[in-house]
């Protein structure tokens, strides 16, 4: 079995796609804060930004792939400690990228829609080819990430993905913010004039383990065949799970008083991705069913568990 080192592997996206992936990879995940109990795969605990961490990962996990999740992604603690920021999501993961591509080692990074300022995505979304403007720390550092891991290793795929799905903390995506706080009888405001392209995590990673296999390279859109607004999800994630959207209050994301500014319409184009794989890419319906199919069989339980 190829082995498959994930970093990241105690956040949604890195342990959503460590449980999927265990049955086709010997998972070697990387966390350095949070050590999770009774996952069913290997964790390693490591400072990504203490010296040599990319070497003694290399040599300790001895991976046919590295799948790099992990970053500083929280984008209001980015603000408050951007030096923090650039060097783990922006020098980081271009001498993680130079080290695998020494070792001829496939190394996937993972990116963000937040690259784009969300003014003007023209009439078919965003393309991997339109000029970005980040316009918070997170996003200026991602992007930074983006071009080192590039101008290092010119066989690595980066994918720049938006996502939800259950995390041990329970409140990591929008999803679960939205399904607690209904569920608890909490209203809660939805943005109308803030669209994404979001997957649900299992069909993101799905879409990211067909790009592995094929040895896709260089930059891609992977994301949801459609957009909607944040209060058309958080409306759709009650009707689906038979909680009460009138909960939910609709407003513009300018009343919000979030502390960074965020990017307000991030709808993206596929074509690329679609072309590549050759095949349609998921709905939001097809995803938030399997969010609910997952949800029906005990999988936010399951996550949360493991934080102990
Ligand atoms: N969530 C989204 O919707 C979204 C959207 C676009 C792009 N992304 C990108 O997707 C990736 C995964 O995001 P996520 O939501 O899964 O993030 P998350 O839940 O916040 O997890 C972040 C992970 O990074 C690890 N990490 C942070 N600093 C580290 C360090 N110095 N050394 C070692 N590990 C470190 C954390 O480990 P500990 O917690 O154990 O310290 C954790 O496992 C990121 O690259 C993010 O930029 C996410």
């Amino acid at each position: 079995m190829k082995r498959m080192l994930v970093t990241g592997a105690t956040g949604l996206l890195g342990i959503n796609l460590a449980l999927q992936l265990m049955e086709k990879y010997t998972i070697i995940g990387v966390g350095n804060r949070r050590m999770l109990t009774s996952l069913p795969y290997r964790l390693i605990q490591k400072d990504l930004l203490s010296a040599d961490a990319a070497g003694e990962l290399l040599r300790e996990a001895q991976p046919d792939v590295i799948v790099h999740c992990a970053a500083m992604a929280n984008i209001d603690a980015c603000e408050k400690d951007p030096e923090t920021a650039i060097r783990i999501n922006g020098a980081f993961p271009g001498e993680f990228a130079a080290q695998a591509a020494q070792a001829g080692i496939q190394f996937v990074h993972i990116s963000t829609d937040a690259v784009f300022d969300g003014i003007d995505c023209g009439a078919d979304g965003y393309k991997e080819t339109d000029a970005t403007a980040p316009n918070n720390v997170y996003a200026q550092t991602k992007l930074a990430g983006e071009r080192a891991v590039l101008e290092q290793n010119p066989h690595a795929l980066t994918a720049r993905v938006n996502f939800y799905g259950w995390s041990t903390s329970q409140s990591r995506s929008l999803a679960e913010i939205f399904y607690y706080n209904l569920s608890a009888g909490r209203p809660m405001k939805g943005f109308t004039d803030v669209f994404f392209s979001t997957l649900y995590v299992e069909n993101l990673v799905e879409l990211l383990d067909r790009l592995i296999e094929k040895n896709a390279s260089g930059l891609y859109h992977v994301f949801s065949a459609e957009s909607q607004s944040k209060y058309a999800f958080g409306v759709s994630i009650a009707e689906r799970f038979g909680l009460d959207a009138g909960l939910i209050t609709p407003v513009s994301w300018k009343e919000g008083g979030l502390a960074a500014r965020r990017s307000p319409n991030l709808i993206m184009n596929t074509d690329k991705l679609r072309s590549f794989l050759g095949t349609a890419l998921p709905t939001q319906v097809e995803c938030l069913d399997r969010f609910y199919r997952s949800f029906q069989a005990g999988l936010p339980e399951r996550i949360h568990g493991f934080a102990g």
